[in-house]
């Protein structure tokens, strides 16, 4: 990986690497794609301040994310699928995210399940919940979050209704794999993904095969999926599942003031300021466009997460200055994934990490501490 210097390197190489199926379903956003690219170029529109002669030789990444250190104010977003990138890769990119001293955060639509990525890793993770309308099912897998013992819940609030990628319909995205035509001479230029997830054993849902009964079948559990996303979701859920999850809950997908303020009142340690990474609805503002008026709302309440559009240290320095106090990436560590397994996560990790020195050297900041409107000409 000597060559790569950037994430779109990364991006590039996961392109190569993996069938296009896969790689469309990480890259690609819902409708439009309106909102997608306002993630990413509203962050790139926030300029620094460069500043000079100031003593910048005691910079220090390091912060604290829900009162635990951490390395770099970063966490890795859940992402469904994940094992779909590189065989076993949620279990990878939990151990190059703890080698990195960050959080990483595994999704209720895993392909290694929640025991599987525990028995594999040497720390507890974070573990991202979809309320779905079996809540039985849903008492359960919390159940079985605590006996992994997952140190925060990360309960997913913008996905009641699904926004729509014309590009997964178009590739005919299916888990497992199809082997049409057209995907066997994809698959036959990829060998190492083949070798790594056509014959691993993961493949298919993990926090859900073997969990609901009839469910063995992969076309009954597909179906049992789409059809569980729950429309009726609201607050009093939330007070539900605060009854049963005794640890931190973080509620992700916080995107208006008002629902922040409701936010801060549900007994949620933290919210992530997220639009699904321009998965879900389209037209809505960029996550950075909304971060600044919810982090002065509730900023002393409750501790704010961002994400949504980072692709460089820059990003993050940016969204540390608008008023959040770390951030999660998704496409940025599944790029890295993509395209080298273990040591490629730890590579995009490694990246944003010397992005965001380099960037607080320049702007005169040693701390993480310091990083606040003062580093940009707004
Ligand atoms: C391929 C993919 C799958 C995702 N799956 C989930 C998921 O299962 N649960 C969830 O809460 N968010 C999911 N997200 C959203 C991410 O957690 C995160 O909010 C988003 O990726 C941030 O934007 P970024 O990719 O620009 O960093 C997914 C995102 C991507 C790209």
């Amino acid at each position: 990986m000597k060559h790569i210097t950037c994430i779109e390197d990364l991006r590039q190489l996961h392109k190569r690497k993996v069938p296009k199926a896969f790689f469309d379903y990480a890259d690609r956003g819902s409708y439009t794609e309106d909102t997608l690219r306002a993630n990413v170029s509203d962050l790139q529109d926030i300029k620094f301040r460069q500043r000079i002669l100031v003593d910048v030789s005691k910079r220090d990444t390091s912060t604290t994310i829900l009162g635990e250190p951490a390395k770099l104010p970063l966490i890795l977003a859940p992402v469904g699928l994940t094992g779909m990138q590189h065989g076993d890769g949620e279990i990878l990119a939990c151990r190059a995210a703890q080698a990195a001293g960050i959080p990483y955060t595994l999704s209720t639509m895993s392909i290694c399940s929640i025991e599987d990525v525990a028995a594999n890793v040497d720390k507890p993770f974070w573990f991202q919940l979809y309320v779905m309308k079996d809540r039985g099912f849903i008492k359960a897998l919390i159940e079985r979050a605590i006996a992994a013992k997952c140190s925060a819940l990360v309960l997913t609030v913008d996905l009641q209704v699904i926004g729509q990628r014309h590009q997964d319909i178009k590739n005919g995205m299916a888990v497992p794999p199809e082997w049409t035509l057209s995907k066997f001479v994809d698959f036959a230029t990829k060998p190492a993904w083949v070798s790594g997830v056509l014959r691993g054993k993961r493949r298919t849902f993990g926090n859900i095969a073997g969990h609901i009964k009839g469910m063995e079948g992969v076309t009954e559990l597909g179906r049992w999926i789409q059809e569980q996303f729950d429309t009726t979701l609201n607050w009093n859920d939330i007070a539900w599942i605060r009854s049963i999850w005794p640890g931190k809950l973080i509620l992700k997908g916080i995107l208006d003031v008002e629902d922040a303020q409701q936010a801060a009142k549900s007994g949620a340690e933290a919210l992530v300021v997220s639009n699904h990474g321009g998965r879900q609805l389209d037209g809505a503002q960029s996550s950075i466009a909304l971060l600044p008026e919810i982090a002065e709302a509730v900023s002393t309440e409750m501790e704010i997460m961002f994400d949504g559009g980072i692709r460089s240290g820059q990003d993050v320095v940016r969204a540390l200055a608008m008023g959040a106090q770390s951030c999660m990436i998704g496409r940025a560590y599944i790029h890295g994934l993509g395209a080298g397994g273990e040591a490629g996560v730890a590579k995009a990790i490694d990246i944003i990490a010397n992005e965001m020195k380099v960037t607080m050297g320049l702007c005169g900041v040693n701390t993480v501490a310091e990083i606040d409107e003062r580093v940009l000409t707004l």
